[in-house]
């Protein structure tokens, strides 16, 4: 049995059909560099028409549908002839890889020259979260970013694109918000990826931690919880 991924929450699937919708007709051939799950690659199988692949370091844990071709590589060496896409996508790939800006000359080079080039990735350092305890949230979120992946890798997406040698770059900034904190909600799964990074660098304590996640439920519950986050997207050509 093939394991599909996991639904997108509303938030981010109303995001990600915005972020499709960049170029002027549904691409033919797309590629998703740090495709993970594979969620966006699912969405956007309902309108490519030729070519959909994901590439990603990790084995993805599910089975995608057969539309999707899963290739396991990295970004900023990717196994394609140039010209072999003509949308390029990353969400949420920069701020893991060592060097963001090989990684979009590489998305450079295998999209052809009247394709687009789209980056999508949350600025760690925007993230609000309406709960009890300012205090608290604020030393989390700051170990977070000051420690973390990269924490302001939204606002360097455009510099980083243009040392790439991309052009024409728009640069768009999307707030996604949600009421909700539950499984499945975006920000439910940040705060775990959050956690579980200061958990293992031990940056806070498990109780600061666990007092954290007691903080965001009981403002859930109480009908008080609020999240964003700024997501950057730049949306570049090849030279
Ligand atoms: C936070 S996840 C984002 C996954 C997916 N794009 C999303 O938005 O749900 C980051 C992904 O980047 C992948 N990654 C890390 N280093 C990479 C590299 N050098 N090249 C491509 N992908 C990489 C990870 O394996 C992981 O799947």
């Amino acid at each position: 049995m093939h394991d599909r991924p996991p639904p997108l929450p509303a938030s981010l699937r109303n995001h990600y059909q915005w972020l499709l919708a960049r170029s002027d007709a549904p691409p033919s051939r797309l590629l998703d560099i740090g495709a993970g799950q594979g969620r966006l690659l699912s969405l956007a199988g309902e309108a490519v028409r030729e070519r959909l692949v994901g590439i990603d370091p990790k084995r993805p844990g599910e089975r995608a549908d057969s539309r999707i071709a899963r290739v396991i590589g990295d970004g900023q060496r990717l196994p394609f002839a140039g010209n072999s896409f003509d949308f390029v996508v990353e969400t949420e790939t920069l701020e893991w890889v060592r060097d963001p800006v090989s990684l979009l000359r590489e998305a450079a080079r295998v999209c052809s020259p009247d394709g687009l080039v789209v980056t999508d990735d949350t600025d760690w350092d925007t993230l609000v979260f309406a709960a009890g305890d300012a205090k608290l949230g604020r030393r989390i979120l700051r170990a977070f970013c000051d420690s973390g992946p990269n924490g302001w890798i939204g606002r360097m997406a455009p510099s980083l694109m243009r040392r790439a040698g991309l052009r024409a770059i728009e640069v768009h900034v999307r707030v996604i918000a949600e009421q909700e904190f539950k499984p499945g909600a975006l920000s439910f799964w940040q705060v775990q990826v959050i956690d579980e990074w200061l958990r293992a660098k031990a940056l806070v304590t498990t109780q600061e931690l666990n007092d954290w996640r007691a903080d965001l439920h009981q403002a859930a519950d109480c009908g008080d919880y609020l999240f964003s986050a700024n997501r950057y997207v730049c949306v570049g050509r090849p030279a």
